[in-house]
């Protein structure tokens, strides 16, 4: 490593403006790979598998690391291919080694350490998580010194305190139980809906009264604010909705799927938005981004629009493609921790299915 005005630059890529960074995605039942040159995103690519897992009503490990195995290559092939670029002018691997399942890491993680000795270029093992707020970087540009992060997933729903995406972020919360997208995929299923629920469960709520059944809002009480001021937890509210829709059925009423579905979703995005709002507010922070599939909920966007709106905070919110899994998200990271000259994990790198927020690179 190099310092040249200010900025440090891969010894193996002086010479260029910034490095090409090949970025993998394989923690779940997405292969992932995009190339990214400092911010700019030159080709993604994404293959799903997740038609396999639907019929089971959720990710079956096995087959995914399988789909992995065959999406692999010709997905680094299609990456390349459409940002006109070959191996040869890599100038780095970027790689998700945790957190995830296991076996969909390791073939993610195997394939970017046969390419880092093939092509003798730095190997980055990122943080999947802090990958989903990187991301944003290739779309708004590079964040603010400091940024509030809201990560929500099918996985994961984590407030970070981005000091600097490549080197310091500090999670302030995260949930204690169920995350927001799995507390989704779990109401749609008590609601009847297709695997996953999700997006179902979003429609209906547009068309429901959010306001016609109080549901809990968890964790906001003056004592729990004390204690958790920024952890969620979503189980109660799914067990609530349970309740009450058993309650209906054995008094016989009809379900009014549409207001279920809209009072639980604005019990979601209230928890989230407020207690952001409130992280933003106690930590002096002006710019949000918003990150993770769950971001793709109409709810969330909509309020946190209009409440950040209110408190004087810009929310950055990426195109729904860049908020579910992906390889830009990765390569973003990659870049950003190149960019900085923060050291290349070494080929000895593990996979890591419960890497802590603590951990951006490794
Ligand atoms: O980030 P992602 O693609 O995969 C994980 O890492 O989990 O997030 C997918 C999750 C699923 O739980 C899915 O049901 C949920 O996000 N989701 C939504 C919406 N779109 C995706 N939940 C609510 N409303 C949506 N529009
Ligand atoms: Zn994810």
């Amino acid at each position: 490593m190099t310092n040249s005005g200010g900025r440090s630059i891969p010894a193996t890529t002086l010479g260029t403006v910034e490095p090409l960074i090949l970025g993998l995605e394989s923690t779940c039942d997405e292969t992932g790979v995009a190339l990214v040159r400092g911010t700019e995103l030159l080709a993604d690519v994404v293959a799903s598998s997740m038609d396999e897992h639907a019929r089971f009503g959720g990710i079956v490990p096995e087959v995914a690391s399988r789909a992995h195995l065959e999406a692999v290559v010709p997905t680094i092939e299609e990456a390349l291919r459409r940002a006109d670029a070959t191996l040869a002018d890599v100038d780095g691997i970027a790689v998700a080694s945790g957190p995830g399942l296991v076996g969909s890491l390791t073939v993610g993680v195997s394939a970017a350490k046969a390419l880092s000795l093939a092509l003798g270029k730095p190997l980055y093992g990122v943080n999947h998580v802090i990958g989903h707020a990187a991301v944003d970087e290739l779309v708004h540009g590079e964040m603010p010194a400091r940024t509030m992060a809201l990560v929500v997933s099918g996985g994961h729903t984590s407030l970070l305190l981005v000091n600097d995406i490549a080197t310091d972020v500090v999670e302030l919360g995260h949930t204690l139980d169920d995350a927001a997208g799995e507390a989704f995929d779990k109401v749609g299923r008590l609601l009847g809906l297709p695997y996953p629920g999700g997006p179902h469960v979003d429609r209906l709520a547009r068309e429901g009264d959010p306001g016609a059944i109080p549901f809990p809002r968890a964790l906001t009480s003056a004592k729990a604010m004390q204690s958790h001021a920024y952890d969620f937890s979503f189980s109660g509210l799914k067990t609530a909705v349970a309740r009450w829709l058993e309650a209906r059925e054995e008094a016989g009423e009809e379900i009014p799927v549409a207001d279920v579905a809209a009072s639980f979703a604005a019990a979601v995005a209230d928890v989230l938005v407020a207690k952001t709002i409130a992280a933003c507010r106690a930590h002096d922070v002006d710019t949000l981004v918003i990150g993770g599939g769950f971001s793709a909920n109409s709810q969330l966007r909509e309020l946190a629009t209009e409440r950040c709106a209110q408190a004087g905070i810009d929310v950055r919110i990426p195109p729904i493609k860049y908020c579910t899994d992906n390889g830009a998200m990765i390569a973003a990271l990659g870049s950003a921790a190149a960019r900085r000259g923060v050291a290349p994990s070494g080929l000895g790198i593990g996979v890591d299915s419960s890497m802590p927020l603590s951990t951006i690179t490794v």
